[in-house]
Order: structure tokens, then C-alpha cells, then sequence
């Protein structure tokens, strides 16, 4: 069987970048016409309605960059910028040839000393954190306009349909997602910033308790914090539900899958193999790789490799810190540790999601993959890894509160976010009804 990887890629844990594919190719003018501001539809001001802070999946937050004296530069790449520019994503800095090659250096993290970190003199912030702009669109094009629609519509839905206000109980926790566990939880980090928005939330709306809500990564993102950087005080005081959105609690096998192919991250104006490099330097994706199993997930004609085996993958692909990566990642963020706060786990289920593919070699230039394996998912993680969210209620001695767990046959991981049926389950939830 033979499948167009090209495609398959889109679907990168990230679901986000389907969508700035979109914006991009399809151009400006086919996205939703009606912003939040404009709606001109009554809003239903629900009393009962408590505040939501959510975090996107891996690419699903925009980034803002500012460079100060950056050592090594090469023409025509600025080494000192004035002020914060957006880094990801932005259609100015991605010109082929002109500025592509500057982002590209500047988006890869560095493997130093056993953590992930941006490139020194480089300061890499979420943009408008706390409030909505990371990630109603992800990306920016000239003369102001945005592209990439990815919470749009499901944030444009809440404030029609409860009354929710963006940046007072409607916020975004969006992060650097080029960085893993590791880094997020160091002092100052991302942990740190989420902890003090919980907070703020709190008190701004009456001290009522904040719902974590997570899509794809973004739902490993909150459960670790829950799990390991807040006390069980904290999260009785601030916390009223985690809601997961196809969360990968197990890792997905499109990660090792897009690691051997390369990506474009679902812009096409990227060279797949360009951002090869990018992907396997990731904090964020090394930690998204899969949890070791049997399943044969990369092939060549020398041999096969499963998730068990990724020190050999990844040995013999001339990309050791890959694996260092995902083994410093994997130590530190403890997907299937029980958050402890009460939770609600949402996926789609019943589509075939790849968990292997064939390779000429394991960089291979511009192929399709072949001999192509599915297993049952969401289409881009599979149900081992999406139920991992059900089995926080099984460690009785972690999980005191209720997990309630809803599948849904026809959506997938990036249909999660703009689906009707979830976006009115997500309000039930959140208007304790
Ligand atoms: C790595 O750590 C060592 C020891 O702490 C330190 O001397 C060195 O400067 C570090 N390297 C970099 C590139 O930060
Ligand atoms: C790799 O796995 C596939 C599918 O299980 C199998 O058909 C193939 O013979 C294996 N190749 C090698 C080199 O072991
Ligand atoms: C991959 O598949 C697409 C669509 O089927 C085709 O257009 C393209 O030429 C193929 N690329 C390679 C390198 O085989
Ligand atoms: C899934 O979609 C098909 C076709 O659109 C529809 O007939 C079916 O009822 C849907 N199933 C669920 C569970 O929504």
C-alpha cells in the first residue's frame, strides 16, 4: 500500500498545522470571515460558567522571538533585534532563501548539557500569554492579517454561548512547546508562569476554580503539572477539572514517523527535509515519541525497529541526542502519572492511525513511505495512548476524583477542536450542568 506521506504529515501530533496550512495555501480569504469581536449573534451570558485556561498541542501556540547579540549570524540574519517579532509563525519570516533560513535556525533548540534550550542570545516567549492571540491563530502575514485558525472557533463558540470574555475567564497557557518537561518545570518556566495565571484567574472571577483544558500534547502538558509541580492543596483550592482533548499520554508513533521523514509541519512552503533536523532536536516531540512497545514502527531492508528499540533508531539514523532527548524528556514528565484533580477525558476513536512505515533508509530523501501499518485512533495517536487518560481512575492511590471518559467515532485529532458535539460537551462541562 502506498499513501503520500506528504499528507500524512499534516496530521504531525500537532494538529494545529493543518490548519495554518490552510491559512496559507488556501489563502487568506478562505478563512472564517467573523472574529470573536465582531460576532453579531446574542451572547447567552451563563452565571454559571467557571474560567478556562487552555494549552495547545505541539506547534499549536504562537512564538515570539528577540535576538540580542546573537554570536555567529550569517547574512542576511539580524544578531539584535529591537523588540520581540513573531517567530512562529509568520509568513515574513519564511520567505525561501531570504528569511527561511535565519527561522530555521532559530526555531531548532540546541542539546546542551542535558537540556533543551534556545540558541544563546536568543529569548523565545508564548505570545500573549494569558490572553487569547496564541492560539486563536497561530500565524501572522502582512498588513496584520492572521492565518492559521486553530481555537477560533471552539473560543468564538464559549463567548456566544456562555458569556466567556477572552483574557478574563477564557485564557490560553500556551507555551514553548520547542522545550519538554524538563525545562517546563524549571524556576521561571513555562510550570511557573501556568501556576501564577491558575491564580490569577481565580481571583479575578470571584474565586471561582479553573478548568485546565488540553489538546494533543497540550493534555500531557497540564496533567504533568498537575501531577508533579503543584500540591494536592494547590490543586483543591484552584483546580476544578482537567478536560483533555485527544490527549497523547502514551506518545504517538507519527512522531518517530515524521522524525525519520521529515515534516513540513503541514506549511508546505517548507522543505520536508529542512525541518528534519528540527523535529528530532524538539523537547517537546522527543517526549511525544512512543512509550516502548512490540509494535514494528520504523522499517528498512536492513531492519525493523519498535518504540523498544529507539536507542538503535535513533544510533543508527546519525541522531544520538534524539534519544537523549526522549529518554530526559520521558524522565521528567511521567505521562500516566494521575493528575489527582477531577478529569474528563475526550477522544476521537475508530480511525486507522499509522504506527509504522517503510523506508529506503532512515534519511531518506523526499520518498513516500510504503508498507504502510494502521492501527485504531484518532488518526494521528492511537488508542493505546488516547485511553491512558481512562486509566487514571484505575491508580486509586493517585486519583481520588471522578474520571469521565467520552469517545466519539467520527472525529479525529484535529477535527476535536472545531467539532460541534465536543465544543457542547466542553460547555456542559465547564456550566456544571
Ligand atoms: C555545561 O556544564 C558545565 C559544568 O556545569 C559548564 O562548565 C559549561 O559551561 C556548560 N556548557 C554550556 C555550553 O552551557
Ligand atoms: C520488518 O517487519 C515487517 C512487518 O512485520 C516484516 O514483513 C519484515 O520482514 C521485517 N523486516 C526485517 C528486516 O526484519
Ligand atoms: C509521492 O507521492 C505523490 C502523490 O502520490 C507523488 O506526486 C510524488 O511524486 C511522490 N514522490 C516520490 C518521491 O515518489
Ligand atoms: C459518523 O458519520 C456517519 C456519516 O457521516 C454517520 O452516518 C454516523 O451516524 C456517524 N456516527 C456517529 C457515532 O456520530
Amino acid at each position: 500500500m502506498h499513501a503520500r506521506l506528504t499528507i500524512l504529515v499534516i496530521f504531525i501530533l500537532c494538529v494545529c498545522c493543518a490548519q495554518v496550512q490552510h491559512g496559507i495555501f488556501l489563502g487568506p480569504h478562505n478563512l472564517p470571515k467573523k472574529h470573536y469581536q465582531q460576532t453579531n449573534k446574542n451572547i447567552y451570558d451563563n452565571p454559571n460558567r467557571s474560567p478556562i485556561i487552555f494549552s495547545g498541542g505541539l506547534s499549536g501556540g504562537s512564538l515570539m522571538f528577540k535576538k540580542d547579540n546573537m554570536k555567529g549570524e550569517p547574512f542576511p540574519c539580524f544578531s539584535t533585534t529591537r523588540n520581540f517579532y513573531q517567530g512562529w509563525i509568520n509568513l515574513l519570516e519564511i520567505i525561501p532563501k531570504i528569511s527561511q533560513p535565519c527561522f530555521l535556525l532559530d526555531i531548532k533548540p540546541e542539546f546542551v548539557n542535558g537540556t533543551v534550550r534556545s540558541r544563546e542570545g536568543l529569548t523565545v516567549i508564548p505570545k500573549d500569554f494569558g490572553g487569547s492571540e496564541g492560539v486563536t491563530y497561530l500565524g501572522s502575514a502582512p498588513l496584520g492579517k492572521k492565518i492559521g485558525p486553530y481555537m477560533l472557533g471552539f473560543f468564538n463558540f464559549l463567548i456566544e454561548n456562555a458569556g466567556y470574555k477572552l483574557g478574563v475567564d477564557l485564557r490560553a497557557a500556551n507555551y514553548d512547546w520547542r522545550l519538554g518537561p524538563k525545562e517546563f518545570a524549571r524556576p521561571n518556566g513555562d510550570y511557573a508562569n501556568l501556576k501564577s495565571l491558575v491564580e490569577d484567574t481565580y481571583l479575578k472571577n470571584n474565586n471561582k476554580k479553573v478548568h485546565l483544558m488540553g489538546h494533543s500534547m497540550g493534555g500531557p502538558y497540564l496533567q504533568t503539572f498537575l501531577a508533579t509541580f503543584v500540591s494536592q492543596e494547590w490543586k483543591d483550592r484552584y483546580i476544578a477539572s482537567m478536560i483533555s482533548l485527544g490527549g497523547s499520554f502514551a506518545g504517538a508513533p507519527m512522531t518517530a514517523i515524521q522524525m525519520t521523514a521529515g515534516t513540513d509541519f503541514g506549511v508546505s512552503i517548507f522543505d520536508t527535509g529542512a525541518l528534519r533536523g528540527i523535529i528530532r532536536n524538539l523537547g517537546g516531540a522527543g517526549w511525544m515519541l512512543p512509550s516502548p512497545n512490540d509494535d514494528v514502527m520504523i522499517m528498512t531492508a536492513a531492519r525493523n525497529y519498535t518504540s523498544a528499540q529507539m536507542k538503535e533508531l535513533f544510533h543508527d539514523m546519525g541522531s544520538p541526542d534524539t534519544y537523549a532527548i526522549y529518554k530526559s524528556e520521558s524522565e521528567a514528565g511521567d505521562k500516566t502519572k494521575a493528575p489527582n484533580v477531577p478529569v474528563h477525558c475526550l477522544y476521537g476513536v475508530g480511525t486507522p492511525t499509522l504506527t509504522g512505515a517503510y523506508f529506503s533508509s532512515l534519511n531518506p530523501d523526499k520518498e513516500n513511505a510504503t508498507r504502510l501499518i494502521y492501527k485504531e485512533g484518532d488518526q494521528t495517536v492511537p488508542l493505546y495512548s488516547l485511553t491512558l487518560c481512562d486509566d487514571f481512575a484505575k491508580k486509586q492511590d493517585q486519583q481520588k476524583y471522578p474520571v469521565v471518559v467520552d469517545r466519539y467515532r467520527n472525529v479525529t485529532h484535529i477535527s476535536i477542536i472545531s467539532d460541534m458535539i465536543i465544543f457542547k460537551r466542553v460547555l456542559e462541562i465547564v456550566t456544571n450542568k
